[in-house]
């Protein structure tokens, strides 16, 4: 009788918290956290973004606090994205020494630079007044090459403005070679780049576009961003295209429902590999914890320890200063 019962449990590892804690193979870190910030201009007091509740568009004093309470809990990088007070078709106030986005980096960059990355999402759709990723043809596509002259000024505006890594959102075919190009021809060689490599066309972005104010006025962005539907393999494509161009590491985005590609991309590379847990993963938590449906804290470890373990080295997370002090 006895002998049938099993010399093999996996149970005796499981019996304790300091028996689990040590066997525990997924670590989250402050530093490998990255947090979100958006930068508002002309607005007094901070804006609530009615979709993502706890995150707000920044006044410049809120935006110096934010940063500093993500620095002073460790975390590891900032990423920020700014909502200017005038659009127009080309997206002027993207590369505006002035504009809203180089104000935020020289006033976040002075307040806490030595003790945090400070990055810019690189892209043109918070700008432009049709709220697409880039300049228009008259038919109303994307056109890539214009694009990418655009993008590549943008970035060596944000890195005069003192972002110490730009990172490049809008799935231009050769953005990053276009942006490198730039850098380094201004001077800016040691800025390196964190390439959103493979980026779906999400239903999951659908809060970032309140927080952002970047909802397209007409289409989508399915003419640049991946197919949720693809291969694996055509985001190894766009990884390689991006590390041949000379990025420095490279993201999955969104996060949770793509942890195959986070894991397929991290055996492909040797580069440090980022997702997004992007603001429709966020609102999904918030508002089903707010009902009182689900466990919140545990549901946002959960899911960062799920990104991980699929391969992330570093995590972008609206979460992440919240994580930070818990960790
Ligand atoms: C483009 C950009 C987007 C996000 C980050 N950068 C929006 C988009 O591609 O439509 C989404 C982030 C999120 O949903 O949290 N500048």
């Amino acid at each position: 009788m006895s002998a049938e019962y099993p010399v093999a449990r996996p149970r005796r590892l499981r019996r304790s918290p300091v028996l689990r804690r040590m066997v525990a193979g997924t670590r989250l870190h402050p530093a490998d956290l990255i947090l979100p910030l958006f930068a508002k201009e002309g607005i007094s007091e901070p804006q609530p973004v009615a979709s993502m509740p706890g995150v707000v568009q920044h006044t410049r004093d809120s935006l110096r606090k934010a940063a500093h309470d993500a620095a002073a809990a460790g975390v590891g990088g900032l990423i920020l994205f700014g909502i200017p007070a005038v659009k127009d078709a080309r997206g002027s106030a993207a590369d505006d020494p002035d504009g809203v986005l180089q104000v935020a980096l020289r006033d976040v960059a002075a307040e806490v630079g030595d003790s945090i990355v400070v990055m810019a999402d690189t892209c043109l759709d918070e700008f432009t007044d049709h709220g697409h990723c880039g300049i228009l043809t008259p038919s109303g596509d994307v056109d890539n090459d214009l694009t990418l002259e655009r993008y590549a000024s943008v970035a060596v505006a944000q890195a005069e403005a003192g972002a110490q890594m730009v990172a490049p959102s809008g799935m231009m075919d050769g953005q990053v070679g276009a942006i490198r190009a730039a850098l380094d021809a201004a001077g800016h060689g040691t800025v390196p780049i964190l390439a959103y490599s493979a980026k779906y066309a999400s239903a999951f972005y659908g809060p970032f576009r309140d927080a952002a104010e970047c909802a397209p006025q007409f289409g989508d962005r399915s003419t640049h961003q991946q197919d949720p539907a693809g291969r694996l393999g055509e985001a190894l494509r766009e990884v390689r295209l991006d590390l041949a161009e000379g990025a420095d590491a490279v993201m999955v985005k969104p996060a949770l429902a793509y942890l195959d590609i986070i894991a397929g991309v991290r055996a492909e590379v040797d580069v440090p590999v980022a997702a997004y847990q992007v603001s429709g993963e966020y609102a999904m938590i918030e508002a089903a914890a707010a009902n009182g449906w689900v466990d919140r804290e545990r549901m946002i470890m959960e899911s960062l320890v799920a990104i991980k373990r699929a391969g992330a080295d570093l995590i972008l997370t609206y979460w992440a200063t919240e994580v930070a002090r818990r960790l």
